[in-house]
């Protein structure tokens, strides 16, 4: 006994110079508390200082206390906090007086990496960037500007001491010949370096797509955290939306905690991935159709079968209903459907409906006098089930793609909400054993479905690469989104003071 507690020689036993004094010991113990409660507020002042206005909200654990607790539950993270400060490194942007005009495609979430990566883009081109222009006609009828969603000014601000950004080209410059790119997808530095050259001809270079434009690893830590600032800190909706977004307050006020979940079961979706299972006939056919005259969709001929083998199709309302029912939900549980239209419409949400009626959506959370504004502006409307997916206790995806991607990378920087991916696959295999007869609904299942996803929370764990065997440039396309996980370049262990978040650096 004396042996050991005399090599104890760390500070706590010095400073306890008489342990067996009660009195030194209560001192020690309040001392203590006095510590951990200074430096707890002082990390999270730095960390809310830190956050993004709207997404961030402080769990709501008060109501519904009690054993399905670890239903909504953050999964264990707590020494991480989201770091996005540059290193000592870094230097102000200078006014070179060349220009990058862009023009972002694809739907909301996809526009909104894109320019993040073009802002990267720009700093490391040494190019003052002007306000992207977006896309209003490829996938989504949206005649927004960039201002009509984001908030232009806080994003100029913000990315301040990062990337010079205008909102127009100079007068002189408008006439001027532009060197047109398409830059080559998930591109590294050293290509952006050698795309410099382009300077020695041009002053203006104009990026046709945003999309995927940048590689996911492998770029300066300086860089990556700058896509960071730019999506978490400076890509903020504009303030109609984020009035808006206060959907979310309401939703509390009706139920506590709620589910965000993706319903991406959307005629589109359906008829791109040739997913027919559990379909008539005819809306098949109707599916076959639609993906035989849409022409950007290359593959044509499509066995539902293989692909719901392969979990490559969204879980139906029907199979979503199950599986929340398998982890436990309780039929009460709110639910907040973020998403377009369900196909087959009403009758087959019915099939979700009738385990959990408590299913809300903009359209029923929102009056129609204030969606009125957002009629027509299919972006706007995707920014508010953005926003609310962020906020969710727990977002779950039917079906991933790109919305899906943002909101868990959201979610994993502010501190890794809930975010629970479904095993597409495994599920389906177990449907199908159901519809077979093999397999009831009842204890068994509902073991076999929490254990599947034991590990599919949106815990912390570093960015995955490319699946062993995929070789060369392809390689990209199966690494794990950097937007996805921003873990380990934006968030850090909290006992590394240095690289903790602080805000707004360089302003
Ligand atoms: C950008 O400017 C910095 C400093 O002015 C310089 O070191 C760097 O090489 C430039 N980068 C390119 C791609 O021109
Ligand atoms: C650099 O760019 C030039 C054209 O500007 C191209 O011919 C060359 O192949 C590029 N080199 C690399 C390594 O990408
Ligand atoms: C689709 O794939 C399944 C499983 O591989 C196979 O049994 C079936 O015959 C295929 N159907 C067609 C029409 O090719």
């Amino acid at each position: 006994m004396r042996g050991s507690s005399h090599q104890r020689t760390n500070a706590s036993s010095r400073f306890l110079r008489n342990p067996s004094s009660p009195l030194s010991f209560v001192l020690y113990i309040s001392l203590l508390c006095l510590f951990s409660v200074i430096f707890f507020f002082n990390s999270t002042t730095q960390i809310l200082e830190n956050q993004p206005k709207y997404p961030f909200h402080p769990q709501h654990s008060s109501s519904l206390k009690g054993s399905d607790d670890s239903l909504w539950s953050t999964p264990f993270s707590h020494s991480l906090r989201p770091c996005v400060k540059p290193t000592s490194q870094y230097t102000a942007p200078q006014n070179s007086g060349r220009y990058l005009t862009v023009r972002s495609n694809g739907g909301l979430n996809q526009m909104r990496t894109g320019m993040c990566d073009m802002v990267a883009v720009a700093r490391i081109m040494n190019a003052t960037l002007v306000i992207p222009q977006l896309d209003r006609k490829s996938y989504w009828k949206d005649s927004s500007t960039f201002s009509d969603i984001f908030d232009e000014l806080h994003f100029i601000r913000t990315l301040q001491g990062d990337v010079r950004i205008v909102k127009e080209l100079p007068k002189e410059l408008e006439s001027v010949p532009r060197a047109r790119k398409h830059f080559m997808t998930w591109s590294g530095i050293s290509y952006y370096k050698n795309m410099s050259g382009l300077w020695k001809e041009y002053q203006v270079i104009h990026v046709a797509k945003t999309d995927s434009r940048l590689s996911n690893n492998d770029l300066p830590l300086d860089i990556q955290r700058l896509r960071c600032r730019a999506l978490y800190q400076a890509l903020r909706f504009s303030p109609p939306i984020e009035n808006l977004g206060k959907l979310v307050e309401r939703l509390r006020s009706h139920g506590g905690r709620y589910i965000a979940l993706h319903l991406r079961y959307e005629k589109d979706v359906l008829s791109f991935s040739g997913c027919t299972h559990g379909l008539s006939d005819a809306e098949a056919e109707e599916l076959r159709i639609m993906r035989e005259n849409t022409n950007h969709w290359k593959e044509k001929k499509i066995n539902s079968t293989e692909q719901r083998l392969g979990g490559l199709c969204p879980l139906s309302p029907k199979e979503v209903g199950l599986f929340l029912h398998a982890l436990g939900y309780p039929s009460s549980t709110l639910i907040y459907i973020a998403g377009g239209d369900v196909y087959g419409g009403s009758s087959r949400l019915h099939e979700l409906e009738s385990r959990f009626p408590n299913l809300v959506s903009k359209d029923t959370v929102a009056t129609a006098k204030e969606l009125e504004a957002f009629s027509d502006h299919d972006s706007q409307k995707a920014a508010l089930d953005f926003i609310v997916s962020v906020e969710s206790d727990v977002f779950i995806p039917s079906f991933s793609g790109n919305m899906a991607r943002a909101v868990e990378g959201h979610r994993r920087f502010l501190g890794h909400h809930k975010t629970i991916t479904p095993d597409r696959k495994g599920l389906f295999e177990l449907f199908d054993k159901m519809e077979r007869g093999e397999l009831e609904e009842g204890s068994l299942l509902s073991s076999l479905i929490k254990q599947m996803h034991e590990n599919r929370h949106g815990g912390p764990r570093k960015r995955g690469g490319a699946p062993p065997g995929v070789k060369g440039r392809n390689r990209f396309r199966f690494e794990e989104s950097f937007y996805e996980n921003p873990y380990p370049e934006c968030i850090c262990s909290s006992k590394k003071n240095g690289q903790m978040a602080t805000s707004k650096v360089h302003i």
